[in-house]
């Protein structure tokens, strides 16, 4: 069976619009494809994460804590998931990626949050790719693909429907260093999946059309970032 690594957004899972209804057909959804392929979902933590953050921030607490914060977010909504998916899923969310491996000997969908500080769950998701060879990394974010530019600033801006691994690299820019939710795909992940030539799929994760697509390898709408 394919193993496939979802990077689900928070600002996908929770972004405070229509959320029940959304995990409900998601949860459907992966229930449904778990018998097809061996899924694996990263979750991130959206804008209650940011809140926390921000709000400790002015508070003056220290970055590491922040990204602490950060994580048990990821946590909570890697919970919501889970319980959604009904037994399908593991209850507690791995914290490893052995634990995660483990887990899949288990459970038709493993579901795990953040790992460590300094990460982003993009991150954790490129580095669990690698560790169980994951076929494909699905990431599910709140744009529906990777764009020529910014489209929010530039309206000249294209949907890229296929980038090589290094115009990832390129288009992710420069690494972030401080807490908080970043862009289309965390640029060190993406510099690990790039050294890894493990393929990544972009797509808007509230199209499920296209996420179902894009988790069972056919085509969709969104971006492929391959070697050729
Ligand atoms: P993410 O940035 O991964 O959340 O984690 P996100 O919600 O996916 O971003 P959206 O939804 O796509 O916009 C939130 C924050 O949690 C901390 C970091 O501070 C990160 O910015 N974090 C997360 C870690 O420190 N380590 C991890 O492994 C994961």
């Amino acid at each position: 069976m394919e193993k496939v690594v979802v990077s689900l957004g928070g600002s996908v899972l929770v972004p405070g619009d229509d959320d029940a209804r959304y995990v409900r057909a998601l949860a459907q959804l992966l229930h449904s494809l778990s018998s097809r392929v061996k899924l694996f979902v990263v979750t991130g933590g959206g804008r209650v994460a940011r809140y926390y953050i921000e709000t400790g921030r002015s508070v003056g607490i220290g970055e590491r804590t922040l990204d602490g914060f950060g994580i048990a977010v990821t946590r909570l909504n890697a919970r919501l998931l889970s319980a959604a998916l009904r037994g399908r899923a593991n209850r507690e969310p791995a914290t490893a990626y052995a634990e995660a491996a483990r887990l899949a000997r288990r459970y038709a969908i493993v579901v795990m949050g953040g790992t460590r500080p300094g990460h982003t769950t993009d991150r954790v998701s490129a580095s669990l790719a690698r560790f169980v060879q994951a076929n494909r990394i699905v990431n599910a974010t709140s744009v529906d693909g990777v764009y020529s530019a910014d489209p929010k600033r530039d309206p000249s801006a294209r949907l890229l429907p296929h980038v090589g691994f290094d115009d990832l690299v390129r288009l992710s820019g420069k690494g972030h260093r401080t807490a908080g939710p970043s862009v289309v795909f965390d640029p060190v992940a993406a510099r690990v999946v790039a050294r890894d030539r493990i393929p990544l799929s972009v797509v808007h994760g509230r199209d499920l059309r296209a996420l179902r697509a894009a988790i069972l390898g056919e085509s969709f709408h969104g971006t492929r970032v391959t070697d050729d």
